[in-house]
């Protein structure tokens, strides 16, 4: 069962549907490097989820990547790690189109469209836009005009559902303004597409600053767990996470964080609800609990790190999956931008 929005779409109420009817969900992620276990268990592991229900697109958003500098040689390699990473976490190109935003002629042409539709104004007041602008020595327009790539990401497969995290639910309104705002200026085109916001216990904090979100960012790296970590390097982050002096486990989220935090991992990763884990570990140690959640921990990322060292060194069958995903997409990327284009009086 997935909650989106104050709708709750119930996996299986679709049944009466064929295959042909499924919604769309499309989903990117920048290709930054490693991923950790908030990005897992928040992100990673719904997509996952999401296959078998809905007809998925996961794009590697590599336009995106760009309105930052970045180094050519490091874009190209992260993402093929990135790529391997979500493999190895159970995204399936048996299932689903996996692809970069580049592969795919479309995108620009889209978020062109629409951005000529796109107040200046609300492109500007995005805090993503700030806080990003605020850290650049000079601003691109690119970074500007993201929200309006992003948009046409979305549309140009006609998503009903777009899973994000908190820090892009802002650029998801603008998606659905854009999308209401072409259909009305040209006719019904786009589906106004739903955010799919994960589970709240899937939000994993600092092991070492537990009131601040698991980053890759955070220069106290052992407070973030990557999922390609080695056992050991899981192990000694989970054993060193911060916890507080009361020596009890139970959740807390003011007065004790971190081991609040501690539950709430251990919840999403084995299942068990916060009160049978409070009642498990009634009267043990702070030691106890934490070599717990490590062993759990471990036992759920082990296997998905041996996958992605095979998977990361097989630049070929990479390729070829790439290659597959972005001619599915294509043939839906088409579809709309000859709609779109026949719209907005453009010759083809
Ligand atoms: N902007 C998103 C991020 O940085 C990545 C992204 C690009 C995306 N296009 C998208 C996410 C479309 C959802 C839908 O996380």
């Amino acid at each position: 069962m997935f909650t989106i929005g104050a709708k709750v779409i119930m996996s299986d109420n679709n049944s009466a549907n064929t295959a042909t009817q499924k919604q769309v969900v499309l989903t990117g992620a920048q290709p930054t490097g490693r991923l950790h276990l908030g990005n897992y268990l928040g992100a990673a592991l719904n997509w996952k989820k999401m296959q078998d229900d809905y007809t998925c697109f996961f794009m590697i958003a590599n336009q995106h990547a760009i309105t930052v500098p970045t180094v050519a040689a490091e874009l190209r390699k992260n993402t093929y790690s990135c790529l391997a990473q979500y493999m190895a976490c159970g995204l399936d190109p048996a299932k689903s189109s996996l692809f970069a935003q580049s592969q795919v002629i479309g995108h620009t042409e889209l978020a062109w469209i629409l951005g000529c539709l796109c107040p200046l104004g609300q492109l500007e007041r995005m805090t993503q836009f700030k806080d990003k602008a605020k850290k650049q020595i000079s601003v691109g327009a690119g970074l500007l005009y993201y929200p309006a790539l992003m948009a046409a990401d979305i549309l140009l497969y006609n998503a009903h559902v777009v899973p994000v995290g908190e820090d892009q639910k802002q650029h998801l309104e603008i998606t659905r303004d854009l999308a209401d705002k072409f259909n009305a200026t040209y006719s019904p085109t786009f589906n106004v597409p739903a955010p799919f916001i994960g589970k709240a216990g899937a939000r994993v904090m600092s092991l070492q600053n537990p009131t601040s979100k698991m980053s890759k960012s955070d220069p106290n790296q052992a407070g973030t767990v990557y999922i390609v970590d080695t056992d050991d390097v899981i192990r000694k982050k989970i054993m060193s996470a911060v916890t507080d002096s009361e020596g009890s486990i139970r959740a807390d989220a003011e007065n004790k964080p971190g081991v609040t935090n501690l539950i709430s991992i251990y919840s999403a990763v084995t299942g068990t609800s916060v009160a049978d884990i409070e009642a498990e570990f009634a009267g043990k140690g702070y030691g106890d609990f934490k070599k717990a959640v490590a062993d759990a921990v471990v036992a759920m990322l082990s296997p998905i790190r041996t996958r992605y060292e095979e998977l990361v060194s097989q630049k070929d069958y990479l390729d070829s999956v790439l290659k597959a995903g972005a001619e599915a997409a294509q043939r839906a990327a088409n579809r709309t931008l000859s709609k779109v284009y026949r719209k907005v009086g453009f010759l083809q």
